[in-house]
């Protein structure tokens, strides 16, 4: 048993480090050159829109995507049943996903064979995934003595079934443009609409799951209200439904809405009925998970306004971003270094301080760069355009930090999960002061 949990727990270890990977090269640095040439010219408009999509393809699915691939299996109580078989194909399904994104990537900034390249990548995908589904689709939480699922579970379903229709959508598009198109990038009219799904269909609906599962132990937070939060998928859902038909008008009030509702449900700004749990990380991962929320409505809003507004894709830009720096990154910077090291071996964040760091960095540049998106694209005010390069550099280090950190823990920090056998109750785990072993917390079984 202490053996597949080790291998489990290397397998995590290969899928964060490649989306750290895919984070900090062929995401944010390439983010950066491009918002560089942007400010430069003063126009988004006269950028390769393959490159700026090669961006986002590498954030969303390199690190997002595999973050996301690697906590599932990690758990799914079945890996560690019958582990090995399974434990191989999660392993072909890295292989797989790491290819598949890695190649993208390459062709689409390159062009080098690109009309096959970019679909064979997206089937890569689309076949990791399947693997990824039909070994978490055979779970079924164990806490399912109680005869109905718990509302976090169907969001987090719902954020699956996003990340399917997403892969789908790449790979069809990816087909068609291979085929008609005369680059690489998609046309613009399908790309918002993609945008749309990726963010609201995928990316925001397993924060709010991961945050329904979690939130209430790690902020103390009050009883989640089950049937707000699933009403503000069911809302979501429409609004993404709308946006994928391209009312975009409509769509954007109703991720307002559903925004809010999730809010309510989770309880992200009542008073906590019990203290936060921080030990081991920085005091202020409570305010960060908050502040997170203020970024998702910040983003909702954004929405409206780019609806209406937008001359330029500043609006529009400033509201993506608020979405996957503001909420997303923020999120994972936090989130992250609570869970990480724990599920890696029992091992302690190598540093809380440059947790701190990294997210007041990400706050700082985040707030730069959506403010100043608006004002510089929109032409409301020319010098916010000296400040983008700025945001962008501040946003890198901010990500940086976090890279560091994580792979400090995975490398220097001494895993603690060896004397015992070990099946560990995830959330009792994530809960303690020091990783300790006692007869208790290492005879519990897995029950995320
Ligand atoms: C240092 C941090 C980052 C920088 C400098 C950056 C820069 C950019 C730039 C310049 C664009 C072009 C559109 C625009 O002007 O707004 C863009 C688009 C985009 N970014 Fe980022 N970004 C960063 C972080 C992220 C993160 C963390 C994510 C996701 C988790 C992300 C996802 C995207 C997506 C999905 C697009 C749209 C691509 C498309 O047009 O299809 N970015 N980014």
């Amino acid at each position: 048993m202490r053996t597949r949990e080790a291998a489990l727990s290397r397998l995590l270890m290969a899928f964060i480090t490649s989306g750290l990977v895919f984070m900090l090269f062929p995401g944010t640095l390439l983010g950066v050159w491009n918002l560089l040439q942007i400010s430069g010219r003063e126009s988004v408009g006269l950028i390769s829109p393959a490159w700026l999509q090669a961006h986002g393809h590498a954030q969303v699915f390199g690190w997002i995507g595999s973050f996301l691939l690697g906590i599932g299996f990690y758990s799914v109580p079945k890996l560690r049943d019958r582990a090995t078989g399974i434990i191989r194909a999660a392993w072909l399904c890295w292989a797989l996903w790491t290819i598949g994104v890695a190649m993208r990537w390459a062709a689409t900034v390159y062009l080098w064979r690109w009309r096959a390249l970019v679909p064979i990548a997206g089937a890569l995908e689309m076949i990791a995934f399947l693997i990824f589904f039909s070994i978490v689709s055979q779970h079924r939480p164990r806490d399912s003595g109680k005869s109905r699922m718990e509302a976090w579970v169907w969001v987090v379903m719902s954020a699956t079934v996003g990340f399917l229709l997403s892969l789908v959508a790449n790979v069809i598009e990816s087909i068609r443009t291979s085929v008609q198109g005369a680059s690489p990038a998609f046309p613009h009219s399908f790309d918002q609409r993609y945008l749309a799904l990726l963010g609201w269909g995928l990316l925001v609906p397993f924060v709010w799951g991961f945050s329904a599962k979690w939130m209430r132990v790690f902020l103390g937070l009050r009883p989640l209200r089950p049937r707000i939060l699933i009403a503000g998928v069911l809302v979501n859902l429409t609004g993404v439904a709308l946006a994928v038909a391209g009312k975009f008008s409509v769509a954007t009030w109703i991720f307002v809405a559903a925004a809010g509702l999730s809010v309510i449900a989770i309880r992200m700004f009542e008073p906590s009925e019990q203290e936060a749990k921080t030990r081991g990380i920085h005091k202020s991962f409570p305010f960060f998970v908050r502040l997170a929320y203020v970024w998702l409505l910040v983003a909702a809003s954004l929405g409206v306004a780019a609806a209406r507004w937008d001359t330029s894709g500043g609006i529009w830009g400033a509201s993506r971003h608020a979405l996957t720096v503001g909420f997303i990154a923020t999120m994972v910077l936090s989130v992250g270094q609570r869970i990480l090291p724990a599920f890696a071996g029992m091992r302690l964040l190598w540093s809380p301080k440059l947790m701190f760091f990294g997210l007041s960095l990400l706050t700082v540049g985040c707030t730069l760069r959506v403010s100043c998106e608006v004002l510089a694209y929109q032409d409301y005010a020319k010098w916010a355009w000296s400040v983008l390069p700025a945001s962008a550099l501040v946003e890198l280090t901010a990500l940086t930090a976090f890279a560091i950190n994580i792979l400090g823990t995975f490398l220097l920090q001494r895993s603690h999960a060896v004397k015992e056998p070990m099946i560990v109750n995830i959330p009792q785990a994530l809960s303690l002061p020091q990783p300790r072993f006692t007869e208790k917390t290492s005879t519990r079984r897995l029950t995320l």
